[in-house]
C-alpha cells in the first residue's frame, strides 16, 4: 500500500481492504505471498492492483521493508546491503574492494560474508570497529587513486556507496573493472537525485555497459533516491 494523499493515512485504507479480501476467503499475510494488492491514493485519483509480488518494490504490508538497526551497525548505508542480500542472496566473497567505504557499514557487512581482505577505500574516517576486523585495510584516498594506484589488486566483489554524481560513478567502475576477477560481482548505487533521475540512469547504465552486464537494476525500499545495480563483469 503506498502514497498518502492529503490527510488519508494509509491504515484507514488497509483495514477496509484487509476485511473484504478475507471475507472474500483470501488468505492475507504481512509478508512472503506470491502476490501482492497495492494501492496508490492520489490527489485526484487513485488507483489499486494485484501483481507478482518479485515484481513490486517491497512484498511487505504498508510497502516497507523493516530492518531492525542492531548495535554492531556502524551506519544506516548497512540497510540497503541488507535489503539487497534479501532480495538477490549474498555473495561468496574472500577478497572485495568497498570505494567510498566510511564509516565502513559496507565493509562491516561484506566482512560478515567472510572476506579475508577488504580494501576499504575513502579520505575520510573509518569506525574504529571496522577497522579493527581483520583483513581490513583503510586507503585514506579517493577511489579513482586507489584503482590506478600499486595497491590495487584482484577481487571477486567491487561495492561502491560513493556520494558522487552518476555519470562519475558509472566512470568510476568502468575503471575499476580490470580488478574484478572473472565471474566476480559488482554492486553500486547511484545517487540519481531529483533532476531527470531516469535520464541520468539510463546514460549511467549505458556508460557502464561496455565493462558490465546488469544482473539486478532496481530503487530499494531503504535508498529511494538511489538507482541499486548488481553488474558481472564482461570479461
Ligand atoms: C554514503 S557514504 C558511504 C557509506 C558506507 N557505504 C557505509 O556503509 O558506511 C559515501 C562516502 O563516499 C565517499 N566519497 C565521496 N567521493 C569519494 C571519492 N572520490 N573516493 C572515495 N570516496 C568518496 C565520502 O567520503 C563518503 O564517506
Amino acid at each position: 500500500m503506498g502514497q498518502r494523499a492529503g490527510a488519508v493515512r494509509p491504515g484507514k485504507v488497509r483495514r477496509p481492504l484487509l476485511e473484504a479480501l478475507i471475507d472474500s476467503g483470501a488468505r492475507v499475510v504481512t509478508s512472503g505471498a506470491p502476490r501482492t494488492v497495492s494501492v496508490c491514493l492520489g490527489e485526484e485519483r487513485s488507483t489499486a492492483g494485484i501483481g507478482a509480488s518479485a515484481d513490486g518494490l517491497s512484498d511487505w504490508g504498508g510497502g516497507r521493508m523493516r530492518l531492525a538497526s542492531r548495535k554492531e551497525q556502524v551506519s544506516r548505508a548497512e540497510f540497503k546491503l541488507e535489503e539487497l542480500f534479501s532480495l538477490v542472496g549474498a555473495p561468496e566473497v574472500t577478497s572485495a574492494v568497498d570505494l567510498g567505504a566510511s564509516p565502513g557499514g559496507w565493509t562491516r557487512i561484506v566482512h560478515g560474508l567472510g572476506a579475508t581482505s577488504i580494501d576499504a577505500v575513502d579520505p575520510a574516517d573509518l569506525d574504529p570497529r571496522v577497522l579493527g576486523l581483520p583483513g581490513v585495510t583503510h586507503h585514506r584516498t579517493t577511489a579513482g587513486e586507489f584503482v590506478n594506484g600499486p595497491d590495487a589488486a584482484p577481487v571477486d566483489l567491487i561495492v561502491n556507496d560513493m556520494r558522487m554524481v552518476p555519470h562519475l560513478t558509472a566512470h568510476t567502475m568502468v575503471e575499476a573493472a580490470p580488478l574484478l576477477r572473472p565471474g566476480g560481482l559488482a554492486i553500486v548505487t547511484f545517487k540519481l537525485g531529483t533532476n531527470n533521475p531516469v535520464k541520468q540512469a539510463d546514460e549511467s547504465l549505458d556508460l557502464m555497459a561496455p565493462a558490465y552486464e546488469p544482473v539486478f537494476v532496481r530503487q530499494l525500499q531503504h535508498n529511494r533516491q538511489e538507482l541499486t545495480v548488481v553488474a558481472r563483469p564482461r570479461h
